[in-house]
């Protein structure tokens, strides 16, 4: 195909072109190291695990790092992380002697011409665009690296309660799909304390700080057989100070203007204005908080939960506070119109009936009797509608007395429930820091 492509082109240059050919191939089968991959892999069978004795355990050392937290779905119960992952197993038909290749110690060989072994992510839920590394490394004496970045989306319980002052323990679970602890075996290629403590890779500025990596092995029993599994918790912690600026300070700052609104006089018509502006206030900040706070099904963050407790408290205390000013307000009217009322008017039921005497008085006993059974009756008239009055006056303190009452309850009930955001904020902060 490359002749007839060339046969266009002058003879001297086509002579030209297979001279390099020729020289190229030439080369190639001269390569040691060309040599040396013909060799390993001549009669390689891909589909046999790599021992010479079929009791032999093939180990496979596991290394991980975690490199950066990427997402942490709480809805979906998600996380994705990008993490650097190392496998090493020693292969005993790829093995040669370095003296009789040039000292060639390592050399690369394609992942897909080797026996591999079948470990997976347990928590696996999503295949992420991980790159599809194509080769691995074999030292002389059979050993293969094969080093990969991977973007593991797992399946992972994440708690919100203490938001934002939550911490996630989240594990990455290691092993063979296929193969039983007799045939494939796990080990830590680094000591467990190492890899608990290896931060260095990690992006550290994100919204996600890693705590620990704490590791373990252990051998699951199943009917299927015994597994050999490593477990790798990736321990992160959220950096809260965004959302203390934006979230708590705010929500606080509304809380203590709530609370105030407690020290209006009572009969304040301002503070229904104020209460009112409260209450938009916080139906404002929780739209806006939506969007900030995780959602989960199985968990609602606390201080969530302290903004609906404080709403309620308000929209109760603002109830209170209507029903008030409209009481005041037709006892005030009634009471700039008593005097009246008891003369003049005749609309209303009690002030009706002082009316209706004190004319009848007037007009049936002037002319009989006289002047002083009219100032007896008149008087009798007056002292019961002033009796009448009185029963609605006490009524109506009576009712005055529990709606006091009542607006001191909210407000020491509202102060209890600041006190214990105060206190939950305060020991969610403390575990977070302890850790
Ligand atoms: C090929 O290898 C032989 C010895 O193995 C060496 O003498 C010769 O120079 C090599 N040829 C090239 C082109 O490298
Ligand atoms: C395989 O190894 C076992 C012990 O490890 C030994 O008893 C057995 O003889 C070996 N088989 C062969 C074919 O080498
Ligand atoms: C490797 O080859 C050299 C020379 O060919 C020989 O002297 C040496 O013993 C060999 N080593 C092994 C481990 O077979
Ligand atoms: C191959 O690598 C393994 C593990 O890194 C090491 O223990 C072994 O000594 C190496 N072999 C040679 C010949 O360098
Ligand atoms: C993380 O969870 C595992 C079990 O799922 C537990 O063994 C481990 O102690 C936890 N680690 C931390 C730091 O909470």
């Amino acid at each position: 195909a490359l002749h007839s492509s060339l046969s266009p082109l002058t003879d001297h240059s086509s002579v030209f072109f297979s001279g390099i050919l020729i020289t190229h191939t030439h080369h190639l089968s001269n390569s040691t190291l060309h040599h040396l991959t013909q060799k390993l892999l001549k009669n390689y069978h891909k589909g046999v695990r790599p021992v010479q004795n079929w009791t032999q355990v093939t180990t496979v050392y596991l290394d991980l790092s975690v490199h950066a937290v990427l997402d942490v779905d709480t809805q979906n119960q998600k996380l994705k992380t990008s993490v650097w992952y190392q496998e090493i197993w020693n292969d005993e038909f790829l093995a040669w002697n370095s003296s009789m290749f040039d000292g060639i110690g390592e050399i690369s060989l394609p992942l897909s011409a080797i026996w591999a072994p079948d470990i997976i992510i347990n928590e696996f839920v999503d295949i992420e665009k991980s790159p599809d590394l194509p080769y691995v490394y074999v030292n002389s004496s059979g050993t293969i690296k094969n080093n990969k970045p991977i973007q593991v989306v797992s399946a992972c319980s994440l708690e919100t309660y203490a938001f934002p002052f939550d911490t996630q323990n989240c594990s990455l679970t290691f092993n063979s799909i296929l193969h039983t602890v007799a045939d494939l075996d796990l080990a830590f290629l680094r000591s467990t304390e190492d890899i608990k403590k290896d931060k260095k890779t990690f992006v550290n500025d994100g919204e996600w700080e890693l705590l620990s990596v704490p590791s373990t092995y252990q051998v699951m029993h199943s009917e299927a057989g015994d597994f050999a599994q490593i477990q790798f918790h990736v321990v992160i912690r959220r950096r809260p100070l965004a959302y203390v600026v934006n979230l708590l300070i705010p929500s606080i700052f509304l809380m203590v203007m709530d609370l105030g609104s407690f020290y209006l006089p009572l009969s304040c018509r301002t503070r229904i204005t104020f209460k009112t502006s409260i209450l938009v206030g916080y139906t404002v900040f929780k739209v806006n908080m939506s969007n900030e706070v995780p959602r989960s099904a199985v968990s609602t963050p606390l201080i969530g939960v302290f903004l609906t407790i404080c709403m309620v408290f308000l929209v109760l205390s603002l109830s209170k506070s209507i029903v008030l000013v409209k009481f005041l307000h037709t006892e005030r009217s009634s009471r700039q119109n008593h005097p009246l009322f008891c003369f003049q008017r005749t609309s209303r039921a009690k002030p009706v009936d002082c009316a209706h005497l004190t004319r009848t008085s007037l007009i049936l006993h002037r002319p009989q009797v006289g002047f002083l059974q009219e100032a007896l009756a008149q008087l009798q008239s007056i002292s019961s509608c002033i009796q009448a009055l009185d029963q609605t006056a006490q009524q109506e303190a009576s009712w005055l007395m529990i709606l006091y009452r009542f607006d001191k309850l909210l407000f020491q009930g509202y102060l209890l429930i600041l006190g214990l955001y105060a206190i939950t904020l305060c020991s969610l902060w403390a575990v977070w820091s302890s850790l």
